[in-house]
């Protein structure tokens, strides 16, 4: 299979980010949309893995994510929403992931399931529920590269942003910053489409996934547009 793009990811400072979520891409033509995203500039790629247990529904598991890596060079961001992670980060990382993130809900031991990320020398992060208070991420704040706030409850694409996410983007920024955890970035995820995300970005928001709002109708336009809206 031939790899999409040549170019090392580089991760800009202080971009805001986008990350397209393939749950909304054509699974039967992954290697097509995936290159729609590389040439529409996408920034890194969200997958959502699903088990049917800590979430109603199921995706898929690290085969595609091996496949998925063997057709491009983008950083794979591994969503897992899955109960007792710690059982399968290891195959995440073998399947190429880069960045992880755990449920704050379905870790248990957050900070060693955190540890268990880093010792692979993969990007760590930690996820919260749209009912989930931010305290539960403060004590792990400062051991994590990002934070992602859900504004959807996990389980499917499609779903009307949370408006009650923006209050919790500026105190989760506040927090970071008066705590110096400048490198701690922040990730929104559900509901993002282009009538909200300067909101977004503006709360305080680093990295925007967005589903439905790219994969629905032209992928490599739609990137294109949120970009512009975002940097303006
Ligand atoms: C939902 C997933 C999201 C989903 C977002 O559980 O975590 O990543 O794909 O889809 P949209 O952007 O359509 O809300
Ligand atoms: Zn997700």
């Amino acid at each position: 299979m031939k790899m999409l793009n040549n170019q090392k990811f580089k991760m800009p400072l202080n971009k805001k980010m986008i990350a397209p979520s393939l749950l909304s891409a054509n699974f039967a033509n992954l290697q097509s949309d995936i290159e729609d995203c590389i040439q529409g500039g996408a920034d890194m790629l969200h997958l959502d893995i699903m088990d049917g247990h800590f979430v109603p529904n199921i995706t898929f598991g690290p085969p595609i994510v091996e496949a998925i890596r063997k057709i491009t060079r983008l950083p794979l961001s591994c969503h897992l929403m899955i109960s007792n992670p710690d059982k399968f980060i290891e195959s995440f990382v073998k399947a190429g992931a880069d960045y992880i993130s755990v449920h704050t809900e379905g870790a248990i031991h957050l900070h060693r399931t955190i540890q268990f990320i880093k010792d692979f020398d993969k990007k760590a992060g930690i996820v919260l529920n749209p009912a989930t208070p931010l305290e539960f991420a403060y004590s792990a704040a400062e051991y994590v590269d990002f934070i992602l706030l859900m504004s959807v409850n996990p389980g499917f694409g499609g779903q009307e942003f949370i408006k009650s996410t923006l209050k919790k983007i500026e105190t989760l920024k506040i927090f970071l910053i008066n705590n110096g955890l400048f490198n701690v970035l922040i990730e929104i995820d559900g509901g993002v489409k282009f009538d909200n995300a300067i909101q977004i970005t503006n709360a305080g928001a680093d990295i925007l996934v967005c589903g439905t709002g790219i994969f629905n109708g032209n992928i490599k336009e739609n990137i294109q547009k949120m970009r512009k809206l975002i940097s303006s």
